[in-house]
């Protein structure tokens, strides 16, 4: 998939875990385009590194389809990666017009331009959150998402699970090749502020020598994957079997650890880091606890041949600190969290 067919195009490339897939599809041969609103943030550009120049990246709103189908029709991309979606979970709760204009109207935009002009395979990024309350472990890609009493987390998930009905309707409907892609707890250098996880709260401040004090969350217990072996399962999903399942978690599929686990490496791996995690729940770490839980990874291994790079945390984090430490060293300057941000375990 991609390259004599035409290039990936990558939307939120210039994101966390889209600078991750970016660098990965580039290091397997294959030519990307990103589609994003925003320019490569300073973090972003430096996972890409210097090809980050020369991948073309088209401006745009995924909800501007006059924008999308223009920048579609012009790369003629044999696959695209949709990744673009607000990840502000309180804003998004706030206002469900935006979750369903942005979060839904973006992805169907993506598959309309895909089956208008013979896209190949398009790879939806959703979530965990689609799913409410864990009703068996491991969770897999058949685990009830709507239920009786329950559905998934907020106006996010509520999105995030519309369009992967919307990636069922456009196979039925066109034969196009969706696929779905739903990612745990993602970290890595790079991550956004707005991942209520408790890793970049925890890691970048330890690494300039601030004290981290979280009121709570010690405790939430979550299955943390690192973005490049998110990247690593997308590289996997476009060059695997046409007969491969259409929706794929992203995880470790090892059990499940806590932020003050992750609090623990961090004071280990960054001397004299001042690092304290309460132990109780916000809302949000309440309304996450229940669908939280170790995730099956065996239909990655046995169908696409995925392995992660950073099966244990402690690995992962090792490369968190040393890639931020590389990017100060050279002169970057770590993005500041958004005004008004409450960090988790804030209250
Ligand atoms: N980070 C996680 O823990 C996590 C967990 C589950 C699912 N996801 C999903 O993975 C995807 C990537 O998340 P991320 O952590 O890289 O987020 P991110 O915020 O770092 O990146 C998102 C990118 O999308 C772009 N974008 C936002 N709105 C856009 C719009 N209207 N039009 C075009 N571009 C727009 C942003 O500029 C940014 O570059 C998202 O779809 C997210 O919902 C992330």
């Amino acid at each position: 998939m991609g390259n004599e067919r035409g290039p990936v195009l990558v939307t939120g490339g210039a994101g966390f875990a889209g600078a991750y897939i970016v660098r990965r599809l580039l290091d397997d041969g294959y030519e990307v385009v990103v589609y994003d609103l925003a320019d490569f943030r300073p973090e972003s550009r430096f996972v890409v590194g210097d090809d980050a120049s020369r991948v073309p990246l088209e401006r745009g709103s995924i909800d501007n389809w006059p924008r999308l189908f223009e920048v579609v029709q012009t790369h003629r991309p044999a696959a695209i990666v949709h990744t673009a979606s607000v990840m502000d979970i309180p804003f998004l709760d706030a206002n469900p017009t935006i979750a369903l204009s942005v979060n839904v109207g973006g992805a169907v935009n993506v598959m309309e331009a895909s089956r208008l002009l013979g896209v190949d395979r398009v790879v939806i990024f959703s979530t965990v959150a689609v799913m409410s309350e864990k009703r068996y472990e491991p969770i897999d890609a058949d685990h009830p998402t709507v239920m009786a009493r329950v559905g998934p987390l907020g106006a996010y998930g509520a999105a995030k699970l519309a369009a992967e009905a919307f990636s069922y309707a456009y196979r039925q409907s066109f034969g196009l090749d969706t696929r779905v892609v739903r990612p745990s707890a993602v970290y890595g250098f790079g991550m956004s502020w707005n991942a209520p996880n408790y890793v970049k709260n925890v890691v970048e401040p330890a690494l300039l020598g601030q004290p981290v004090r979280l009121a709570s969350g010690g405790v939430m217990p979550r299955d943390y994957v690192h973005a490049a072996d998110v990247a690593g399962l997308v590289a996997a999903i476009l060059a695997g079997p046409a007969d491969a399942d259409r929706v794929f978690f992203a995880g470790t599929g090892r059990p499940l650890r806590t932020a003050g686990e992750v609090g623990q490496i961090v004071r280990e791996l960054i001397p004299g880091a001042d690092v304290a995690i309460g132990e109780g729940l916000t809302e949000g770490d309440k309304a996450e606890l229940p669908f939280r839980g170790v995730i099956s990874m065996d239909p990655a291994r046995a169908q696409l041949g995925w392995e992660p790079r950073f099966g244990d945390l402690r690995d992962g984090l090792v490369d968190y600190v040393d890639r931020f430490r590389a990017f100060v060293a050279a002169g970057g300057t770590p993005t500041p969290p958004p005004p008004g941000l409450r960090a988790p375990g804030s209250g």
